[in-house]
């Protein structure tokens, strides 16, 4: 079933150069972007978007760090997309994350993991409008056919 997500390259991402590698990863992989762009992110955006880990002992540590320095934010489509992306992300601690996923391959500290990809489908509807609104880009990709049955 195709599906859309939502995806954050984290501040360290985008500081570390980046923001190349996993944008080619999952177009290398036939998902297709719908929406992509750089911003500075402000400390009400960045508490709404992880308002459920609000209680957390390191709630202010993300905040700080989410609004350090600035982001690339992505909607991507595909079938399956929100667990493809999410497999293609790996475990939220980069010493757990299988090999070959971007925490595994770039990250070695569960404060610096890189990307954030949303986990489920009321996730994603949620993260997308609050992003993005509606500024998803729709748009006709001629090699569809030869990437999804
Ligand atoms: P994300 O939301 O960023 O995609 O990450 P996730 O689903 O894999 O993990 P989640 O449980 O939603 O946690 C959000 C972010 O909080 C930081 N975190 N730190 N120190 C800790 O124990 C801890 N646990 C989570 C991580 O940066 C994680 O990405
Ligand atoms: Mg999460």
């Amino acid at each position: 079933m195709s599906e859309r997500t939502f995806v954050i390259v984290k501040p360290d991402a985008v500081q570390r150069g980046l923001v190349g590698e996993i944008i080619a990863r999952f177009e290398r992989r036939g998902l297709k972007l719908k929406g992509l762009r750089m911003l500075q992110v402000g400390s009400e955006l960045a508490g709404e978007h992880y308002a459920v880990h609000k209680d957390r002992p390191f709630f202010a540590d993300l905040i700080d760090f989410i609004t350090s320095s600035p982001v690339v934010i992505m909607l991507v489509e595909g079938k399956d997309a929100i667990r493809m992306v999410r497999n293609m992300v790996g475990a939220t601690n980069p010493v757990e994350a299988e090999p070959g996923s971007i925490r595994a391959d770039f990250g070695s500290d569960i404060g610096r993991n890189l990307v954030h990809a949303s986990d489920g489908p009321e996730t994603a509807a949620a993260e997308t409008a609050l992003w993005f609104g509606d500024e998803a880009v729709d748009w006709d990709r001629a090699t569809d056919g030869w990437i999804w049955e």
